[in-house]
């Protein structure tokens, strides 16, 4: 079964080709065009520009995803897309272009949960690219970590779509934290990579930052954290609470802002990693899998393969950030579970859909 994935929730415009086989799928394609450069200079993604530029890229991508996948139409049996959680606008985008091909070529269409899909990317074992795989899919039980731009959660799935969410986001998401402390920093939107690449040079025992407390042993809180952030850095050169928090970069010195860098840094990763650990210790699953932006992080992957007592499974950091890759193959896992597909005709987006 030939699967082409079509993903629009945020800043990236993606498509991508699966071709599954039993457990096994391999990709094909994989197209990524981001319009993070034109939200740069605002510091945050815009969500009018964001759903602009998916207009203007995505007939472009999916023509490329189909060629390099070396398929026309008639090769491909299903169409999946990303119908939430997202922005309205950036979705509506995806889910019109993937409902118009469905109705045009007579092809089965699913919408698929965003988030949930981040854990599919671990499913490709093969590639016909020159991606990092793991060469067996992940086993149920299953223990997944995700953490993205929107979401942090530790879910256990007994098998397929059969999952107990143990605990979420209760502010804001891990890679939220990330894009603040950057802005606080002075560094370039996304946050990750730039927080990560300037952390190297920075001594991450020099500060000792907080790490919350949740009701739920399970949740995630990371509001504390990027307030901490923002105190230590006024607190650094010399300020009370009142500085605005836009004129910090210029006050920082280069070694400060890579100290920072380097506590939150391993404060954050700290934090997904204690409490994986924990739930790996009481629901004692198969495999563990993380996925999600923050996955892509060279920190977490450290941390993870240091301190958990099962080797975790991370997708190549390519497939980690928004792709439709993750959408295609969870598509295909749904339409192997003979869920039903949805009506092209209706198929409506969800943007606060959760897990
Ligand atoms: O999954 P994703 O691409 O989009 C959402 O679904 O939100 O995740 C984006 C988030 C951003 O907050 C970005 O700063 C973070 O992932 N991220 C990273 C890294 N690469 C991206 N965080 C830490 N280290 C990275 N290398
Ligand atoms: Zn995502």
């Amino acid at each position: 079964m030939r699967v082409l994935g079509i993903e629009t929730s945020c800043d990236e415009t993606a498509a991508a080709v699966i071709e599954g086989d039993g457990d096994k799928l391999k990709l094909l394609s994989n197209v990524v065009a981001s319009s993070a450069d034109l939200h740069r200079q605002y510091g945050g993604v815009v969500p009018e520009i964001a759903a602009r530029s998916h207009i203007e890229a995505i007939n472009p991508v999916i023509k490329q995803a189909m060629e390099q996948a070396k398929c026309g139409w008639e090769d491909i049996d299903t169409i999946a897309v990303t119908k939430g959680p997202g922005l309205g606008g950036s979705l509506l985008v995806g889910v019109l272009a993937a409902r118009t091909l469905a109705i045009l070529h007579k092809k089965p269409l699913y919408g698929v949960n965003h988030v949930l899909a981040h854990t599919y990317a671990s499913f490709i074992t093969d590639s016909s690219g020159s991606y990092e795989l793991a060469p067996q899919p992940p086993e149920f039980p299953l223990l997944t970590l995700t953490v993205s731009g929107g979401h942090t959660l530790l879910a256990y799935f007994k098998d397929h779509f059969n999952y107990t969410l143990l605990g979420s986001t209760t502010d804001d998401a891990v890679g939220e934290a990330y894009d603040k402390t950057a802005k606080i920093l002075g560094l370039p939107y996304p946050g990750g990579p730039s927080v990560e690449k300037l952390a190297v040079g920075g001594n991450p025992d020099k500060y000792s930052l907080p790490k919350a407390k949740t009701r739920n042993k399970y949740d995630f809180s990371y509001s504390g954290l990027k307030t901490a952030v923002l105190r230590l850095a006024q607190a650094e050169i010399g300020e009370n609470y009142d500085f605005p928090s836009y004129k910090l970069p210029e006050r920082l010195s280069d070694s400060q802002k890579a100290d920072i860098a380097a506590c939150f840094n391993r404060t954050a990763i700290g934090i997904l990693v204690d409490k994986t650990k924990k739930a790996f210790e009481e629901y004692a699953p198969k495999s563990l899998v993380i996925s999600g932006g923050v996955s892509a992080s060279p920190e977490l992957r450290r941390q993870a393969r240091t301190a958990l007592p099962i080797v975790p499974i991370f997708a190549d950091p390519r497939l980690c950030t928004d792709n439709g890759a993750m959408i295609a193959a969870a598509g295909y896992f749904t339409a192997r579970s003979k869920i039903t597909s949805d009506n092209p005709k209706d198929l409506d987006i969800i943007p606060g859909l959760s897990l």
